[in-house]
């Protein structure tokens, strides 16, 4: 069943339907978990062996084998921060994001209904992840893109699986606005997070941690937040399991947002329940130059019902963050996922974050989708002949 998280209304799993007809709120996914934890031992660790409480049809999966992706325990970083951490790497799913996640499960509805057109408006790994599936599947995609705002690996990704990708002159609020507009009218089925299908895929983010951590919950998952999606979505997998009994506690939801991006931060520091959009949003973290995100209501209910927090960190120090990482711990990340990073540090070095914590950052996306950022980033390599009188010498410099 589906339900609107503002009014109660509910529709048919086979609606095609993206909001509520009654109140205009987000819908999700109403699931009830009424399996032991333990058959999930011993099956391949990928995001189906929790197919139980995924609702779609099994005999219609497309799959890229996404899922059960690498728990890091990072010591040297955790110590030099005080606190226990552990970074949920989802740049190893198959696309290089945790999109494929929710894209898995989105395609799979998608074959249910039998629809011959997806699309989505993106800052750019929905895009990649949602033109692999396509393909797989054997649909037609399209793609709206913010012109000039999209990180490189992205591009070549959604280019070359297939998808007709448009380059819009607007940002990507205007973009998914556009892209909205034409699922409405039925030209396409929509696959971004605000299909409440999307959400049961990357739900199972909140599942693995709990799981990667045998069945405990750390006292807060941190994670950038965007378009507000995923943080929804971990929230949800997290409170199932809770609800199902297999951990006694839950995490406290910590979104991170770009200084030039934040109305969801802004939202939780005064309180509110609903974000006031940004308007001209901008951060060197262009997956998340979003300033009008539609899972607000869901992203700030689970923010406070865990009793957890949002901060927002410059630019500055996103790419510290990245690099810091990377050089620390050798797990490479594109700038957005730096910010769950930057968002530990700064929380830590502010009091919000005690000492001894036990704490996920989830790393959203891999470092190779955006490499001019990752080069910009380094001094040059230094060019030489390969006369090894010289070699030696810069060596032993
Ligand atoms: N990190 C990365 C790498 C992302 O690509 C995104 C969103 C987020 C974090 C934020 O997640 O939107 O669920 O709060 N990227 C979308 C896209 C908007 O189009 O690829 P969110």
């Amino acid at each position: 069943m589906i339900r609107c998280v503002s009014c109660g209304a509910e529709y048919d799993d086979d609606e095609v339907i993206y909001t509520c007809e009654k109140c205009g709120s987000v819908l999700e996914l109403v699931s009830d978990i009424d399996v032991s934890k333990d058959i999930f031992d011993g099956r391949r660790d990928n995001l189906w062996k929790f197919k139980e409480c995924i609702p779609v049809d099994e005999t219609k999966i497309v799959s890229l084998n996404e899922g059960g992706t690498p728990f890091c325990k990072c010591d040297k970083l955790g110590d030099e921060l005080g606190v226990n951490l552990y970074v949920k790497v989802e740049g190893s799913n198959p696309t290089g994001s945790f999109k494929d996640r929710g894209m898995t499960v989105g395609m799979t509805k998608a074959m249910e209904l039998g629809v011959s057109t997806v699309g989505c408006a993106s800052t750019g790994n929905t895009s990649a992840s949602l033109a692999a599936y396509a393909a797989r599947a054997g649909l037609r995609c399209i793609v709206f893109l913010p012109s000039g705002k999209v990180a490189l690996g992205k591009l070549a990704q959604a280019m070359f699986h297939g998808a007709e990708v448009m380059s819009i002159n607007g940002n990507f609020d205007e973009a998914l606005e556009a892209m909205t507009s034409l699922a409405l009218e039925k030209y396409l089925y929509l696959l971004n997070s605000i299909n409440p299908y999307r959400l049961e895929g990357q739900k199972t983010i909140g599942y693995e941690i709990l799981r990667d951590l045998d069945w405990q919950s750390p006292d807060r998952i941190i994670l950038p937040v965007g378009n507000a999606g995923n943080i929804s979505a971990i929230w949800k997998g997290v409170s199932e399991f809770y609800n199902a009994g297999f951990v006694k506690d839950l995490p406290m939801m910590t979104g991170i947002q770009a200084e030039g991006a934040c109305p969801v931060t802004n939202a939780f520091k005064k309180g509110d329940k609903r974000v006031v959009p940004v308007e001209n949003p901008e951060t060197v973290a262009t997956a998340i130059r979003i300033g009008a995100p539609v899972s607000d209501i869901k992203a700030l209910n689970a923010i406070y019902d865990s009793n957890g927090y949002s901060e927002t960190v410059s630019d500055e120090e996103i790419l510290d963050a990245q690099k810091l990482l990377a050089r620390t711990e050798g797990i490479g990340v594109e700038p957005a996922s730096a910010a769950s990073i930057a968002g530990l540090k700064k929380l830590v070095d502010q009091g919000v974050i005690d000492k001894g914590e036990t704490i996920t950052c989830v790393v959203t996306g891999h470092l190779l989708k955006d490499p001019n950022t990752a080069i910009d980033a380094c001094t040059k390599p230094i060019e030489v002949d390969a006369d090894i009188d010289t070699l030696r010498k810069l060596l032993m410099n």
